[in-house]
């Protein structure tokens, strides 16, 4: 099989990519190794800046997600008790977030690429890149087969354990990670949101934060030792942790029902300079990370395709490579803009000091939380960053 672009991965960044590079009327295929309904279900990431949903509308992939996106005006931080509120409308240039699953995204840009009669394989694992100098093989497991697509560009879309970044030498490679000494618990529940906006809050025990999914769907997540499994946190524990977590002086209860999925994941900041090894570039996950905190991965995986579908579009149609050739220097000012910001998040609301508590850190904790949630200044950088920045796009 041939094709212009090798897109590895049906994710956010693949799918994505996929469309925008049809738009531009370049022909891409996509190998993913797990199932239809797996990636379909696959619940992830919850938030969408306002220039990711402008853009769906724009590609024509933004219809249900305007009709069942919960659109978020604000956030609430609490801390001690109180209750403190960051409105990026009014802070942010009037920009609304939206609450609107990955997963949700991931199945109205399938049903897309398949109504536009898009070549995407699944349950096709790519075992191999090879010929990057020349013309670029992707070796791929499908039906029991190894097969061969070949292509003129690869397209590593495959998250972070991905084989992408995987094929660059090590002596090509410069990366940057920072681990942390805790872990996320993710629950979905059957259970009315108990808030029109997201709740984070910055408990003595531990972060938690109360998201949603849809009117009848509450996403949330507690920080937990990096030492636990999803056995020691058994239904009736993981609401008494929330309640404490989330508690507030104020007359304010969280709903609970049934827990529909818990799952527990590792926290990562990641991220790999070489965006292009060759004729292989990586965009999203398989490029960079970070803690959930803030809301930037899906954001960031949206705004390396847009950068990368604009520079194939001018490489393929234009027959030039400038595009193409900042698209490590345009995707990496952002990356590590969102980097500072989640690493401000994460250390203001998380317990940084999780394994040796130091109640330093948690003095030091407040006065940041005050100052960032009464100071209109540091106020507003919060919110900016929160509603990320202006993606790059012809779209
Ligand atoms: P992925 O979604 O990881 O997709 C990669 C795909 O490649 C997968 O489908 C995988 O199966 C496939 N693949 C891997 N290897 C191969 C192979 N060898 N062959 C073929 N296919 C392969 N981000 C936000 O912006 N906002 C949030 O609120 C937010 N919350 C999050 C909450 C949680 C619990 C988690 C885990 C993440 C959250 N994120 C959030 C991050 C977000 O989910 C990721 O940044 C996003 O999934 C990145 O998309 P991607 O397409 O680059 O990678
Ligand atoms: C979710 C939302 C966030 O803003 C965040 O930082 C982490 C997770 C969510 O809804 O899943």
């Amino acid at each position: 099989m041939r094709t212009q672009v090798g897109i590895i991965g049906a994710g956010p960044s693949g799918l994505v990519l996929s469309h925008l590079l049809y738009l531009h009327g370049i022909d891409s295929v996509i190998l993913e190794s797990r199932s239809q309904a797996y990636v379909e279900a696959r619940m992830r990431a919850g938030v969408l800046d306002s220039d990711v949903t402008a853009l769906f509308k724009a590609v024509g992939v933004g219809e249900r997600m305007m009709k069942e996106g919960l659109p978020q005006e604000q956030m609430e931080i609490r801390f001690e008790g109180k209750r403190r509120y960051i409105n990026w409308k009014e802070l942010a240039g009037g920009r609304v977030n939206m609450v609107y699953g990955q997963q949700e995204v991931v199945k109205d840009f399938i049903q897309r690429r398949q109504q536009d009669g898009g070549k995407l394989f699944f349950e096709a694992q790519a075992l191999r890149i090879t010929d990057l100098d020349g013309r670029p093989t992707i070796e791929y497991m499908h039906e029991g087969q190894q097969k061969k697509l070949e292509c003129e560009i690869v397209a590593a879309c495959d998250g972070y354990h991905g084989i992408g970044r995987r094929t660059i030498p090590a002596d090509k490679l410069e990366a940057y990670e920072l681990n942390y000494s805790f872990a996320w618990l993710g629950i979905v529940a059957e259970a009315r949101p108990s808030s029109k906006w997201l709740v984070t809050s910055a408990h003595e025990r531990g972060y938690a934060m109360h998201s949603m999914r849809s009117p009848s769907i509450s996403r949330n997540y507690l920080q937990i030792p990096l030492t636990d499994t999803v056995d020691d946190w058994s239904d009736e524990r993981i609401w008494q942790e929330l309640q404490t977590r989330l508690e507030t002086d104020a007359d304010w209860k969280l709903e609970e029902g049934a827990i529909l999925e818990k799952t527990r994941f590792d926290i990562r900041s990641f991220v790999c300079h070489t965006m292009r090894y060759k004729k292989m570039f990586l965009a999203g996950d398989s490029a960079h990370m970070v803690p959930p905190t803030g809301g930037r991965g899906l954001n960031q995986a949206i705004a390396d395709v847009c950068i990368l579908a604009d520079g194939l579009a001018d490489y393929f149609k234009k027959s030039s490579s400038a595009h193409l050739e900042r698209y490590t220097d345009l995707c990496l000012q952002r990356v590590w803009h969102a980097q500072q910001f989640t690493w401000r998040m994460t250390s203001v609301l998380q317990r940084l000091d999780w394994e040796n508590k130091n109640p330093y850190h948690r003095q030091v904790q407040i006065a940041q939380l005050e100052y960032l949630t009464s100071n209109r200044a540091a106020a507003t950088s919060l919110a900016e960053c929160y509603a990320g920045m202006p993606l790059q796009t012809s779209f």
